[in-house]
């Protein structure tokens, strides 16, 4: 079958549930260490019980006692020729460094969307061998749609990629060459033997869940935290915005990770709000994510009425003879002197959450036409939080916040921004509104 047999260097099996993903990347891996002696692989999931539950018992029983015998405490598959799988996981953001100096000859990932764009990008760094038989890289991902890291999976392989075509990814991505197998319940004879009414039984899931769990489909998935999402309703092409809203802005920092900055206004007494330009990316000095945001507010000749930020921007860290640095928020203070207000935001994250949600959500007829508008809206051109917001989990311990798994910067700007200007109740959505062909507009009451 098409996964097994791939040539190409990265490699996603995903779609549908219970196609024999896990099954296919376990069969991967063995015959990997049987063809080459002495071959290392590793093969990896967020978590350690999820590779217990999965794999561990699993290859015990499909691989002969004969071949290869399981060792406990390295979590290791030792093969008599040698060879090695190793089963590794990284729960935290940062596990990924447990890995630095490690070299595998393969490296598998199974439910890839459980883990983040950073921990990937640092994984497959290191996949590479300088043995004598290496036939190259060979990455192998299988997963299903959803979890944290839905998104830049989406973008990766199914966005970037026909089904089954081989093509080189951006040598910014690491240039190598891409495969996307869609994966089919239909794909595994043995369950579609062993349970013919599996399928049938499916179609008895809410409909957005049967899309995704059945067929595969990467455009719906369960867990989503704004389920009600839709492009049509909550993104609109961007338009002047009239004189009398009111302009404010919100940051999330970050460094090593994205910081957001985005600006929104506010039309006269209403609590809706239009995001119209952002500003997203890693490794920006604090000062110079200060100093952008500045520059493009004075070149507009905009007047924003308060910043607010990511209270961690208080911190003051101490120089080496314990003097307390500037915070980041005082850095902030100093580009914008004279311009706006800097407000410390709060950080109630599911009051936030349940805040967002409501100013998310909106009500349609039976046959789908909104009659109550959201009222938070997205310009065309805020790119990041148009791909970011509809990536965000529910956290599965605490589902009424989002799983800060994901890549949530963008959305914690507008949640700083929103529990600061919309405080106490939130009114309600503007009594008039008007649909043009630039979605809802609301005309102030
Ligand atoms: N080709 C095969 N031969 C024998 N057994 C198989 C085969 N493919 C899958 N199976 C069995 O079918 C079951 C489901 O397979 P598997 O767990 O790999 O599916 P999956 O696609 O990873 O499912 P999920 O989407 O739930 O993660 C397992 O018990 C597995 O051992
Ligand atoms: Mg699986």
């Amino acid at each position: 079958m098409a996964f097994v047999t791939s040539e190409a260097e990265e490699v996603l099996y995903g779609g549908a549930y219970g196609g024999g993903k896990s099954y296919a990347l376990r069969a991967i891996a063995v015959d990997y260490c049987l063809r080459y002696p002495g071959a290392n692989v590793a093969l990896f999931r967020r978590t350690y019980r999820q590779l217990e539950d999965t794999h561990i018992l699993a290859i015990q029983g499909e691989v002969p006692r004969s071949l290869a015998t399981y060792n406990q405490e390295s979590h290791t598959l030792v093969f008599k020729n040698g060879s090695r799988i190793f089963f590794r996981y990284c729960e935290q953001e940062d596990d990924v460094y447990n890995y630095d100096t490690a070299e595998f000859d393969m490296i598998l990932f199974d439910e890839l969307t459980g883990f983040t764009y950073r921990q990937y990008a640092f994984l497959i760094s290191r996949c590479r061998s300088t043995k004598p038989w290496w036939p190259g890289r060979r990455i192998r991902a299988a997963t299903n749609p959803g979890g944290v890291g839905h998104a830049w999976v989406k973008s990766r392989w199914i966005d970037f990629l026909r089904p089954y075509e081989i093509r080189k990814g951006p040598a910014e991505e690491g240039g190598m060459t891409r495969q996307f197998i869609p994966a089919k319940v239909t794909d595994n004879p043995v369950l579609m033997a062993r349970d013919p009414g599996y399928l049938e039984a499916l179609k008895a899931l809410p409909p957005e869940e049967y899309r995704a769990r059945a067929l595969g489909d990467w455009d719906v998935y369960t867990g989503q935290f704004f389920s009600r999402w839709n492009p049509s309703v909550h993104v609109v092409d961007p338009f002047e915005i009239p004189h009398d809203w009111r302009r404010y802005m919100g940051v999330d920092f970050g460094f090593a990770v994205p910081h957001a900055v985005i600006w929104a206004a506010r039309p006269p007494d209403t609590s809706s709000l239009w995001i119209y330009r952002e500003q997203y990316g890693a490794g920006v000095a604090p000062r110079e994510q200060a100093r952008r945001a500045r520059e493009v507010t004075v070149a507009a000749g905009e007047k924003v009425e308060f910043i607010a930020m990511d209270p961690s921007m208080w911190a003051k860290a101490k120089d080496e003879h314990g003097v307390p640095m500037r915070s980041y928020a005082d850095i902030w203070k100093e580009e914008w002197t004279g311009l706006t207000e800097i407000v410390k935001a709060d950080n109630e994250r599911v009051a936030g959450a349940l805040l967002m949600q409501e100013l998310m959500s909106w009500t349609s007829s039976p046959d789908g036409k909104p009659i109550v508008p959201p009222r938070l809206f997205f310009f065309r051109t805020c790119e990041n939080c148009i791909r970011t917001f509809p990536s965000l989990q529910r956290d599965e311990k605490r589902p009424e916040d989002i799983d800060t798994q994901g890549e949530d910067h963008a959305y914690d700007a507008v949640r700083y921004l929103v529990r600061t200007l919309f405080q106490g109740p939130v009114r309600p959505a503007a009594r008039r509104y008007i649909e043009t062909p630039h979605g809802y507009l609301v005309i102030p009451a």
